[in-house]
């Protein structure tokens, strides 16, 4: 018997969201909304069953490296530091560093590492160039934006779905696989009324997620990206 059919993978998934809960009850939230939008746009393109079933299991712990994320920086309300971007900006690797320890995780914790590459390669931890990227993550690249934009944050509203659509849209190609996209749109509309009835999961007002404000322009932080942008005179607020 393999390990995956001793154990229910959705009762192993359920240990470590419960974990993720205790620590950051946000990001727990956004976990089960990422996958409800992941599975959404897979079921609009030509996936693998396989494939399917390893998106379900990485969309839901692809933040689980957020547990080791500091208080300090999980929990800040105001702009992040550069140092405070590069260290939010290990949680992928350390999603991956955990997953990997259950050996049937292995390609779940590949696509965790590379849910925040870009097509353009300017996304990190590996800077990896389109197709380069798993499939999987680039799905949940597309579904982490979206819940990103249609939550509230401390410092702005949630968007409008439609307006979250424009949004994802106008960085297809540079941020997000444009068939990805093209797949987000096919949906578009059952998932807004889905979310509009609330069959999504819940938002609850957590507020202590600073982790993806700069998504939509979440190109990997570096010593020389901060000498061209500034970024050295961002101080904390
Ligand atoms: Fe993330
Ligand atoms: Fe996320």
């Amino acid at each position: 018997m393999t390990f995956a059919e001793l154990v229910p993978i959705d009762e192993v998934i359920d240990v470590v969201l419960t974990t993720l809960d205790a620590r950051d009850p946000y990001t727990y939230e956004h976990s089960f909304r990422v996958a409800f939008f992941a599975e959404r746009i897979a079921a609009a393109m030509p996936l693998a069953s396989a494939m399917r079933r390893r998106l379900h299991v990485a969309a839901h712990l692809h933040d689980i490296g957020k547990i080791v994320i500091s208080d300090r920086v999980l929990n800040k309300l105001g702009r992040l530091t550069y140092e405070e971007r590069i260290e939010i900006q290990r949680h992928p690797r350390i999603g991956f560093n955990i997953l990997r320890r259950l050996p049937v995780f292995d390609d779940v914790a590949t696509i965790v590492l590379h849910h925040h590459e870009r097509m353009d390669g300017n996304g990190y931890p590996s800077r990896l160039v389109g197709e380069a990227i798993p499939l999987e993550s680039r799905i949940i690249a597309v579904s982490d934006a979206l819940d990103a934009m249609l939550s509230d944050r401390p410092y702005r509203r949630a968007v409008e779905f439609d307006t979250a659509i424009a949004e994802i849209d106008r960085h297809a190609g540079e941020q997000f696989d444009p068939a990805v996209v093209a797949a987000l749109n096919h949906v578009s509309n059952a998932m807004a009324q889905d979310f509009r009835r609330g069959a999504a999961p819940k938002n609850q007002g957590h507020h202590a997620y600073v982790g993806h404000e700069d998504l939509m322009h979440s190109r990997i932080v570096d010593a020389s990206q901060m000498e061209s942008s500034g970024l050295q005179s961002i101080g904390p607020e």
